[in-house]
């Protein structure tokens, strides 16, 4: 039983069955050749820029970048903001509850352009303490960094509050959505942000394969990342020059297979349904266990997405994990990608349990009582 969705979803067979199609009948680069292979896969490929366009509500589809995942996006964003808009003395608030991903770019640019981090804590409970963000910003701050929902806690977090925020003081505002894809019904304009950063294979996509939106006028005087094959204008011995955005950050081959598999995979996501009576059973029966600490409670449910991760006394999460295994039940143990947020709670590691629409009451039933019996063989 597969409760590891939060690492990475399980691929439907309409995305399988298209990145077959296209890897077995569609070999030809992108952009490049006249032939007429290579035109349809330039062609399936640039649909999928324009459907993920339309998925996230992004105004243009040359706002949509590519790339290999949210930690591609994060860097290439990371790179390309500090290159443009960071300057020694400057300030990035990130948020406590952040995966390595959005936290170790931020430090990898402070340590580049001598500017530094300030950290937005959470509550006891995992909730942003939102009301210290104003306080936080002053005339140094040049961006804000949070996720849209948090792959340990699963809460959602106000992304459209803190744009106000940022917007008042004048600080750009990223968000890391390779959870809140998943869960949430994005429209990046709704949200004010003014980045978006996923991963593919989370939403039921292909692995290898991830987005970047941003808005144009930053994006245009953003530099790009890598350099190569298809981001150039023109290259010269003394100086080349860029393509336009998109392509601009999109050097060498891409991901000619992966990429147009982001249609069926958002199509499969429209279709999904949202497996709420399991969420709240889960949840509640959860906290009935006795010495099991959940990590992002909340009264509102409908601001929680799946996600449960928690701690067990007198029961390591690896020898829980182990034993679940044996059980057949796949879960995700230890710091999750989130070492800032395990120091926050004092713990060395968690366990977490994410479900997705398919797994039905029956799993979360047995991830229930095995979960009781694997404990009480630990203790
Ligand atoms: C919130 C969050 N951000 C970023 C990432 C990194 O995603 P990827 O490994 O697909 O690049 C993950 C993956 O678990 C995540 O959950």
């Amino acid at each position: 039983m597969y409760l590891d969705n939060a690492a990475t979803s399980l691929r439907p067979q309409n995305v399988i069955d298209r990145w077959e199609e296209i890897s077995a009948l569609g070999t030809a680069n992108l952009h490049r050749a006249v032939h007429h292979i290579a035109a349809e896969a330039t062609e399936a490929y640039e649909n999928a820029r324009k459907a993920v366009a339309e998925f996230v509500h992004a105004p243009e589809a040359e706002e949509i970048i590519f790339t290999s995942g949210a930690t591609h996006s994060l860097n290439l964003a990371a790179f390309g903001i500090g290159e443009a808009f960071i300057s020694e003395g400057d300030e990035i608030v990130v948020s406590e509850a952040e995966h390595h991903s959005n936290i170790v770019p931020w430090q990898m640019l402070c340590s580049r352009k001598g500017a530094s981090i300030k950290v937005l804590p959470v509550d006891d409970a995992g909730r942003l303490r939102i009301e210290l963000l104003p306080g936080m910003l002053n005339g140094r701050t040049r961006l804000v960094c949070v996720s849209h929902i948090s792959n340990v806690l699963g809460l959602v977090n106000p992304i459209p509050e803190i744009a106000v925020i940022c917007k008042r003081a004048g600080v750009l505002l990223l968000v890391d959505g390779a959870q809140g894809i998943v869960h949430q019904a994005v429209d990046v304009q709704a949200l004010g942000c003014d980045f978006y950063a996923f991963s593919g294979h989370k939403m039921y996509g292909a692995p290898g394969t991830g987005v970047l939106w941003g808005r144009r006028e930053l994006l245009e005087k953003m530099p790009p990342m890598f350099g190569g094959g298809e981001m150039i204008e023109t290259v010269k011995w003394d100086a080349s020059t860029w393509a336009p955005i998109p392509r601009k950050f999109e050097a060498g081959t891409q991901n000619i297979s992966g990429t147009p598999c982001l249609i069926p995979a958002i199509e499969i996501l429209k279709q999904m349904p949202h497996g709420n009576e399991v969420k709240a059973f889960v949840y509640e029966e959860l906290q009935k266990i006795d010495g099991l600490r959940l990590f992002g409670a909340t009264a509102d449910l409908s601001l929680k997405v799946p996600v449960f991760s928690f701690y067990v006394e007198r029961a390591h999460h690896e020898d829980l994990a182990l034993i679940m295994d044996k059980m057949g039940i796949a879960l995700r143990s230890g710091q999750m990608c989130a070492e800032p947020l395990m120091d926050r709670f004092g713990v060395s590691g968690m366990l977490r349990a994410s479900f997705a629409p398919y797994n039905t009451m029956h799993e979360a039933e047995y991830f229930l009582s095995s979960l009781r019996k694997a404990i009480s063989m630990l203790r």
